[in-house]
């Protein structure tokens, strides 16, 4: 990789520099190519979503392209929610650059045909949404838009929210309570429809004929890779990576390494390089035990520390890439702590749509909270088995699964920490706080502490009314916070 190509090494605070610098050429590419060849261009790269599902981009914008509603053109919705915990890479890119992702999202529109583009980021992202809102204007002052409105949204903290269907209901004015299924939704405007909740909203597709348009949503770095892989073609874009993982991925590290930070890596590097080359490797005098790729797929042992960054060596290594926030755990660290804060962060942004989800979710943090003070015994790690087994039954989104994931791997993995536990053979354990990132700062992420006095029913209360969030908020009622 002869340079950076989504994370700028300097912020480029002005669309003329990003221009003197190369940007602009991928739309003026797209005018040439047309919809289709643009299309085509982005699925012979070999683009993956970087959201974490890391689905073929190209693949994507075509079922939109050919799923078009008659009467209404479709929307393209940047998703710059970025709440998995242990990553930043998206406000990195955004601060660094935020007119790769916008020149990336208006060639986006330009082949499926839509005229207006969504960028939907937290409100608590204070220096992002500035840098975006300032961003939008100079481009459209420079005629980029060519009749595509541009616009942000400003949406809740909650985990849920980067969801893809619970982020067009945030942006449809609701809470985010994600809705049924792929492949794709109807989306930002419901024609014809009078929806008031996500059960509402159907499916779209050829089958589903409706007057209601797709939505296209493609997360930050993905957009950001777009503009490039047009004005260059797809196989410079394939000159880095691996036949199918191509390009580059940016990498998030924290947890206990010397230091945290963020940085772009040809995709095949592998994780042991990156941890040392962002993280400065372990902590002095102790050695790395395990890795979590974010909270959305099993933990990953040492051994496996050589395993490459794609999405195939990752997922071979029964782990997986995710959005490549990587947290690392050292010799000091309590495994089974780490399972009860994943526990306790998922079983609190649970939004209780699908009962299993929420209350054995509930279950699993509650006993390995007791595991973790070394309070519970034998029974606890057989209520845990059930509920395992439970948690993800009829679930909506893929958030019971991440839940049922992580906690599997810590329990097969390392077995005799969660038996000295449950024997309490091992001295009771601190809380290890698993949350989203709130910044880094001097090389260290700042975590949202706040999340430990978040309740399950979402509310900041004293103590929690039992109530699921999806009962008892009212999904209509936006709700930034
Ligand atoms: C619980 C949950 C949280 C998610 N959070 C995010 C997020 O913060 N940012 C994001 O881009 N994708 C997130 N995703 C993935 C999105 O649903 C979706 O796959 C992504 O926006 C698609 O864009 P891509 O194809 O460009 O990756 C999340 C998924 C789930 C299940
Ligand atoms: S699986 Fe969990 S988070 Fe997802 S919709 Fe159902 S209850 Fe909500």
């Amino acid at each position: 990789m002869d340079q950076p190509r989504v994370l700028d090494p300097e912020p480029v605070v002005r669309l003329a520099d990003h221009v003197a610098a190369g940007g602009g050429r991928g739309l003026d590419a797209a005018k040439r190519l047309g919809p289709i060849g643009v299309i085509d261009d982005v699925q012979a790269s070999g683009l993956r979503g970087r959201g974490g599902a890391g689905f073929t981009t190209g693949l994507k914008w075509r079922t939109v392209a050919e799923s078009l509603s008659a009467s209404v053109p479709p929307t393209v919705v940047v998703n710059a929610a970025e709440g998995e915990p242990g990553t930043f890479k998206d406000r990195a890119i955004l601060r660094a650059n935020p007119y790769r992702m916008l020149e990336g999202a208006l060639i986006a529109a330009s082949a499926v045909g839509a005229d207006r583009v969504v960028v939907a980021l937290k409100a608590t992202f204070r220096t992002e949404v500035a840098r975006v809102r300032e961003a939008i204007e100079e481009v459209q002052g420079r005629g980029w838009g060519d009749g595509v409105e541009l616009s942000v949204v400003e949406g809740p903290s909650h985990y849920l929210y980067g969801e893809e269907t619970a982020l067009l209901e945030v942006i449809a004015g609701r809470q985010p309570f994600p809705r049924i299924a792929p492949p794709f939704r109807h989306g930002v405007d419901e024609v014809g429809a009078d929806t008031v909740s996500a059960a509402q909203v159907t499916m779209a597709g050829p089958a589903n004929p409706s007057p209601a348009p797709p939505t296209l949503v493609n997360n930050v770095e993905t957009l950001a890779n777009v503009g490039a892989i047009v004005a260059e073609g797809p196989d410079w874009f394939r000159s880095v990576g691996t036949p199918e993982s191509p390009g580059t991925i940016v990498c998030t590290i924290t947890g206990r390494t010397r230091r945290h930070g963020v940085g772009e890596f040809p995709m095949g590097t592998p994780l042991r390089q990156v941890i040392e080359a962002l993280g400065g490797g372990p902590r002095p005098g102790r050695r790395i035990v395990a890795v979590l790729s974010g909270v959305a797929n099993p933990l990953l042992p040492e051994s496996r520390l050589d395993t490459p960054l794609t999405y195939e060596a990752m997922e071979a290594a029964g782990a997986g890439l995710g959005s490549a926030g990587f947290i690392v755990y050292d010799d000091a660290t309590d495994l089974v702590a780490v399972a009860a804060g994943v526990s306790r962060f998922l079983a609190v942004e649970s939004c209780g749509q699908c009962t299993p989800c929420k209350q054995d979710g509930r279950a699993l943090a509650e006993r390995l909270d007791l595991l973790r003070q070394s309070a519970g015994d034998e029974h606890d790690l057989d209520v845990l088995r059930d509920k395992l087994e439970t948690v993800a039954d009829s679930a909506r989104c893929y958030l019971a699964t991440q839940h049922q994931r992580v906690v599997e791997s810590v329990l097969a993995l390392f077995p005799d920490q969660v038996r000295a536990h449950a024997e309490a053979s091992a001295p009771p354990a601190d809380v290890e706080l698993v949350t989203a990132i709130v910044d880094l700062e001097r090389e260290r992420a700042v975590l949202d502490e706040t999340h430990l006095g978040k309740q399950p029913d979402w509310s900041f209360d004293d103590t929690d009314s039992g109530q699921a969030p999806a009962d008892r908020i009212d999904q209509r009622r936006p709700d930034p916070v």
